[in-house]
């Protein structure tokens, strides 16, 4: 029977944390009726690594429910070095095992996006019973529909666009916003549509700038003497997708810039010769009280992570599949990603709209 547990947030934090704590935490209270104890494993893996943890009561998780952040800290502690003994000569995962048994663990539950899900493979690979939750504002883990902190992201970056859009009317100008996501597209596709972006560039399809300028030039002719272009940070242009990694990072080096936003921007104004301004909201995006819908999902994935422990089902990556809670094999999910695809539903909606896509 699971006795004494884990919880540790690993990676970029984002709202629906804290409410997934508690979710998982109330949820086994009930379950065990008062009989379990609770280990908050701090900064992430890094705390599993040096053995930094605290007991989590009740007080700690009463009351967090609409918090930001995460009240066990968070930190990047990158896949590709866990299996590499560096000057520190840590073996981490031989530390991480040991500490997972100092601290008498039955389970522990890991939130967080894919580099997380590689780690958290490996250590349910050397036995460790680990229960994966879906956290990400990139919504980009293989296997769920959603990820919390997702919808949370899109409201921030749709109240962005909408602000945007308002200064952009006064004054004649087109406004370029960059949204975050890593590789993938689906917080810019969706703020875009959400913000009524009149382009919306996405790393999943290569952008053109001479289809960028006609829509613009359309929209002018129109007597739209402004635009609103939401571009993913991840974003590039056809050009730059014939290119190796390394020679487009090179080139961006050479112009000072390490998206595509600034170049996009100035190569618009240019070429248009209307006004154009440029908006990095950042880390905006990741901030702040997690939405309703959020909040709703973060919920349910902790209530039903801690029936898996109760049930000791571990290896188990918590998802939701055509809109119910469920799971998949932690295996089935390291490693791999879920981009946006240039058939699904919302790029259809986007084309209808009349939206530029690049
Ligand atoms: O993965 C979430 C995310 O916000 C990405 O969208 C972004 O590329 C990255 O994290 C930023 O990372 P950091 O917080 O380490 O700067």
């Amino acid at each position: 029977m699971v006795k004494r547990v884990g919880i540790l947030t690993s990676g970029g934090d984002c709202p629906g944390l804290n409410a997934t704590i508690r979710a998982i935490s109330k949820s086994l209270h009930h379950i065990f009726e008062n009989k379990i104890e609770i280990v908050g494993i701090l900064d992430g893996y890094h705390g599993l690594i040096h053995g930094k943890y605290k007991e989590i009561t009740e007080d700690d998780f009463a009351d967090i429910l609409t918090l930001g952040g995460t009240i066990l800290g968070t930190k990047r502690t990158p896949f590709k070095l866990m299996q590499v003994i560096e000057e520190d000569n840590i073996d981490k995962i031989a530390e991480m095992k040991k500490n997972y048994n100092n601290m008498k663990l039955d389970c522990l539950f890991c939130l967080g996006g894919n580099g997380t899900h590689k780690t958290a493979n490996l250590l349910s690979k050397e036995g460790l019973n680990i229960i994966t939750l879906p956290k990400t504002i990139d919504n980009d883990i293989w296997g769920t529909d959603v990820c919390f902190g997702f919808h949370t992201a899109v409201n921030i970056a749709t109240d962005v666009i909408d602000k945007a859009h308002t200064t952009a009317k006064s004054h004649k100008r087109i406004i370029v916003v960059e949204l975050m996501g890593n590789k993938s597209g689906w917080l810019t596709l969706y703020s875009g549509i959400a913000g009524g972006a009149d382009v919306i560039l996405i790393p999943e399809n290569p952008y053109d700038i001479n289809n960028i300028l006609s829509h613009l030039n359309k929209r002018f002719n129109n007597g739209k003497n402004y635009s609103i272009i939401a571009v993913a940070e991840g974003a590039y242009s056809v050009d730059e997708a014939k290119m190796k990694k390394k020679k487009r990072m090179e080139l961006r080096k050479k112009l000072g810039e390490k998206n595509a936003t600034n170049i996009l921007a100035k190569e618009i104004e240019k070429l248009t010769g209307l006004e154009t301004r440029t908006i990095v909201p950042g880390h905006i995006q990741r901030g702040g009280s997690p939405c309703a819908y959020d909040r709703i999902l973060a919920t349910q994935f902790g209530s039903y992570a801690a029936t898996l422990a109760k049930n000791e089902q571990f290896g188990l990556a918590v998802a939701m599949i055509d809109g119910k809670i469920t799971s998949n094999p932690i295996q089935k999910v390291a490693g791999k990603s879920k981009l946006v695809t240039l058939n699904c539903e919302v790029i259809e909606t986007a084309k209808q709209m009349e939206i530029c896509l690049g």
